[in-house]
């Protein structure tokens, strides 16, 4: 008996037919401008982790207690819980081949993947230099230790949560409204890290942060370009989905970059207790973190400029009562509605 072959009626005198969701066939367009330049960028900016000196940042840490260490390495877990985004600017590369978007707009996505490696890699390597098996592998030596370790592990717990979010998001988003939903986390990121460069006492820290800072912006610039072209042909739908999308980044990128709000969040019920208690150890230190009133400027500021850009467009901000900022009130975010990454 003979086994029917899929493929036995191809007419190889006409062209073949490709499946429509599929990164074949390669195709290549030149035109988008903007996306070119934002590409372009990207390669010139580049820069490497192994330009810090690493063994600076060891020796100055090894001035330091083990507390003062512990926190260092505290603050570079939680960052992590954001910059662990290399799989997820892969993902993005993989949807958009398969989608055949822009061909600018594949390669900026590309170097994104790359970037967020780069972020990965310095918080690593920065936990290496401080405390080594923070905050996974290390024998806590009291309480206080405990629960910070336990603070980092539970925050990165939600990191998958997140992740699972993000994965089914695909599914239900189109790109534009899931570019769009970066743009709050790029915002926040830019203006953390600046501040953080500025303030850092370290030189190798304070070159890590203006660094990576460099990437924020452009990371920005690229979620702005994408809002622009497509804000234009969003419906009501898609224009509220943004709104929500808006104060989901403001939610999720908050724990880092402000306190925990209760949306999403499930975490110990000492941790903001011991959050900030580390945060206080690692300023003493001598590592820079922005102060709450600073924090909040720094968001503040952030909502404005996505804000300005977005109502240019007639998309709505949220509310940030967190900020006084009176907008759309967006309730009920959970877990299956985070898209936003730093
Ligand atoms: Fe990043
Ligand atoms: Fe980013």
């Amino acid at each position: 008996m003979m086994t029917m072959d899929k493929y036995s009626n191809l007419n190889f005198n006409e062209s073949p037919q490709f499946p429509e969701v599929n990164v074949y066939p390669p195709k290549w367009n030149f035109d988008n401008d903007k996306a070119w330049q934002i590409y372009r960028r990207a390669k010139r900016e580049q820069w490497d982790e192994d330009q810090i000196s690493w063994d600076k940042v060891k020796e100055w840490a090894s001035g330091l207690d083990r507390k003062e260490r512990m926190a260092i390495a505290y603050w570079f877990s939680l960052l992590s819980c954001f910059d662990n985004a290399t799989p997820v600017f892969a993902y993005a590369v993989i949807k958009s081949f398969e989608f055949h978007l822009d061909t600018a707009v594949r390669g900026i996505l590309t170097t994104i993947t790359y970037d967020e490696n780069r972020h990965n890699m310095v918080c690593g390597l920065s936990i290496q230099n401080t405390l080594p098996g923070f905050p996974l592998d290390l024998k806590p030596q009291d309480d206080l230790e405990r629960k910070a370790m336990l603070n980092a592990q539970w925050v990165w717990w939600n990191g998958s949560r997140y992740w699972n979010a993000y994965l089914e998001a695909y599914k239900k988003y189109t790109f534009d409204v899931l570019f769009t939903s970066f743009m709050m986390g790029e915002a926040a990121a830019t203006t953390v890290f600046t501040t953080m460069s500025k303030g850092a006492k370290n030189e190798e820290f304070s070159k890590v942060f203006k660094n990576t800072a460099v990437d924020e912006t452009r990371h920005y610039a690229f979620t702005h370009l994408i809002m622009i072209d497509s804000a234009k042909n969003m419906n009501e739908e898609k224009r509220k989905l943004v709104t929500k999308q808006i104060r989901a980044g403001f939610v999720f990128l908050s724990l880092i970059t402000y306190k925990p709000p209760k949306d999403f969040w499930k975490l110990p019920p000492w941790f903001t207790e011991v959050h900030e208690k580390m945060e206080d150890i690692a300023r003493n230190a001598g590592f820079y973190i922005p102060n709450e009133k600073e924090k909040e400027e720094a968001w503040r500021q952030a909502v404005l400029r996505v804000g300005a850009s977005l109502k240019r467009y007639g998309i709505s901000m949220p509310a940030m009562p967190e900020l006084g900022i009176t907008g759309e009130e967006i309730k009920d975010i959970n877990e299956d509605d985070f898209v936003p990454i730093f």
